[in-house]
């Protein structure tokens, strides 16, 4: 399935988008006298609900029903109900981490788009908010981003209160319906309570546009170097850079991007920043795109651009360039589920770090996923870092380090060797399914490192390195339940590597319904989500040559999680 927004390309086809959710439908097309109907529809979700609660056992295996119980991610976010997709706006300011999301209150399916908001001391414990920002008559809410204007360039600040402002696209559906071209507009809004409610600017919409339908989710930078705000906007299949002293009056830079990277789909969600080549003093900039569909493994991914920004055009790094010509698009991380990702704003200097988090699903099947209470889930955030390797630079990904505080090692082995299987986690003797597993490996061959992830029920997810092939994996085509969408298990996902691995660091990050794989320190990443019958259990690596492979260090952490 696509995003609501996206062409035909890829040759998939357009799903129609139904934003009521079944009880009203079920009343709608019920021909009867609507109190007997209002009996009916009650008695069948008290039905329901029973049915979902209660566990059953088949062949000694236990079949949990409850959604929350079988799906409700551990310590990832997600909305406490209701549809989620991108995430939005996200800032830090007075010890807070703010994240919004695009949010649909009213469905379980992308509707008329909202800012839901959470906020977060740690970034891992997320307390979900009353909605920020709420649709009006110039259209639906959709992505963008937030800034503190600390200098009050904007001018929004009363009695000495520092403004947060939000600059979002609005998406008038009657302007798509009527097929016109001019229907999403940029515009801004401030908050004088530290992010809890928006005031919408008077004079909105800031930006507007004539002939580009996609035209969407601004991110706001402050560009020291020039004393300016910026924005990188995906306007069809270009970023465009708009520079504005004050927020308000937008002034058109250039724009990039044709012939470079991937354009299969339709350019998404950009996000710009500057960061340092690690152990150097030399920085670059690098431009996130997310595009939709036709990422490396089918659906939604992002892909990135490292260059120079001189505050009015973003200027192509020559040896990415030339790696371009070769892999045709870099992509930030090779798995299905991890879209639309942007970094937050205003983390203090002293901190310093470039912080990131993503949407944990895929247009391809997002509406489709068994969670009916609520859709979707954010990734792990993540810290972004930059990396010359061989002459190139790459960003590497890496979980942000305040889920350290959360583990509790189990079971920590070391130079261990062995060759056909080794038995990471035995039947529950730790909790899989909120883990962080580190696991350094040596002695590799021409040969296949399974991982098996599975149940008593059957559950298999696989994943790991193919040394014979040259690629990572994973394979979640006999997880559980996959049959909700006919694109969500119908590849393997796979991220190529250029030659034999000889040691390899994995970093698992796995809870409950989805799994992130960073490899050599976060240098490749793939993210996937998945549904199983009931909780994961054992945690095996099976090797199919019997090759010899020496176990340099493994350690298993449970996460302890607050209430
Ligand atoms: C990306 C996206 C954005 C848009 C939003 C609408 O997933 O399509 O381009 O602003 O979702 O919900």
């Amino acid at each position: 399935m696509k995003s609501p927004l996206t062409n035909s390309f890829c040759k998939q086809t357009l799903i129609k988008i139904t934003d009521s959710i079944y009880p009203i439908k079920i009343i709608k097309y019920l021909h009867m006298n609507k109190l007997l109907a209002l009996i009916i529809v009650t008695l069948f979700f008290i039905g329901c609900k029973e049915k979902k609660e209660t566990n059953e056992i088949k062949n000694d295996v236990i079949i949990v029903n409850s959604e929350e119980l079988r799906y409700r991610p551990n310590f990832h976010f997600t909305p406490k109900a209701h549809w989620m997709n991108d995430p939005n706006g996200m800032f830090y300011f007075n010890g807070n981490y703010h994240l919004y999301f695009q949010y649909y209150p009213d469905g379980n399916v992308w509707g008329p788009m909202h800012w839901g908001h959470a906020k977060s001391k740690d970034l891992i414990t997320w307390e979900e908010q009353p909605i920020a920002i709420y649709p009006d008559s110039l259209g639906y809410i959709f992505s963008g981003s937030a800034v503190v204007d600390v200098n009050n360039t904007s001018g929004f600040s009363i009695d000495g209160k520092t403004p947060i402002v939000a600059m979002y696209t609005y998406h008038d559906m009657e302007g798509e319906k009527a097929k016109r071209t001019d229907f999403q507009t940029q515009a801004i809004a401030y908050s004088l309570d530290e992010g809890q409610t928006f005031i919408k600017y008077n004079k909105n919409p800031v930006i507007k546009n004539s002939d580009i339908k996609d035209f969407r989710d601004p991110k706001v930078i402050w560009d020291d170097a020039n004393s300016q705000w910026i924005i990188v906007l995906a306007a069809g299949q270009k970023i465009m850079f708009y520079s504005s002293p004050d927020l308000k009056d937008w002034k058109f830079e250039s724009d990039f991007g044709d012939g470079l990277g991937s354009h299969d789909g339709v350019w998404e969600c950009p996000d710009l920043f500057k960061l340092k080549v690690g152990g150097t003093i030399e920085e670059k900039w690098v431009l996130l795109v997310s595009i939709n569909p036709c990422g490396p493994n089918g659906g939604s991914a992002t892909q990135y651009f490292i260059g120079d920004f001189d505050g009015k055009n973003f200027i192509l790094d020559t040896n990415f360039k030339n790696d371009l010509k070769v892999k045709k698009a870099i992509w930030l991380d090779h798995g299905r589920d991890n879209y639309a990702g942007v970094t937050w704003s205003n983390i203090p200097k002293s901190d310093g770090r470039r912080l990131f988090i993503g949407w944990m699903s895929n247009w391809d099947y997002a509406r489709d996923v068994p969670t009916k209470t609520w859709r979707s889930a954010m990734t792990i955030p993540r810290e972004l870092k930059l990396k010359k390797i061989n002459d190139n630079y790459k960003v590497v990904s890496q979980p942000v380090k305040e889920l350290e505080t959360y583990k509790k090692p189990i079971i920590e082995k070391h130079n261990i060797s062995f060759s056909k299987q080794f038995t990471l986690i035995e039947n529950k003797s730790v909790d899989i399914n909120k883990s962080v597993i580190d696991l350094e490996l040596s002695n590799l061959k021409n040969d296949t490192y399974t991982f098996i992830l599975s149940n008593s029920h059957g559950d298999q997810l696989k994943f790991g390195i193919n040394n014979l092939d040259l690629y990572y994996f994973i394979d979640r085509t006999k997880s559980g339940p996959t049959e909700f969408s006919n694109t969500f298990a119908n590849t393997i996902s796979k991220a190529y590597f250029d030659k034999p691995q000889e040691k390899i660091h994995i970093q698992m990050v796995i809870d409950k319904t989805s799994i992130e794989l960073f490899y050599n320190n976060g240098e490749t990443v793939m993210t996937e989500i998945f549904f199983t019958n009931s909780p994961m259990e054992t945690l095996k690596l099976v090797t199919l040559n019997n090759s010899e492979t020496i176990i340099n260090n493994l350690v298993v952490n449970e996460l302890e999680l607050k209430d």
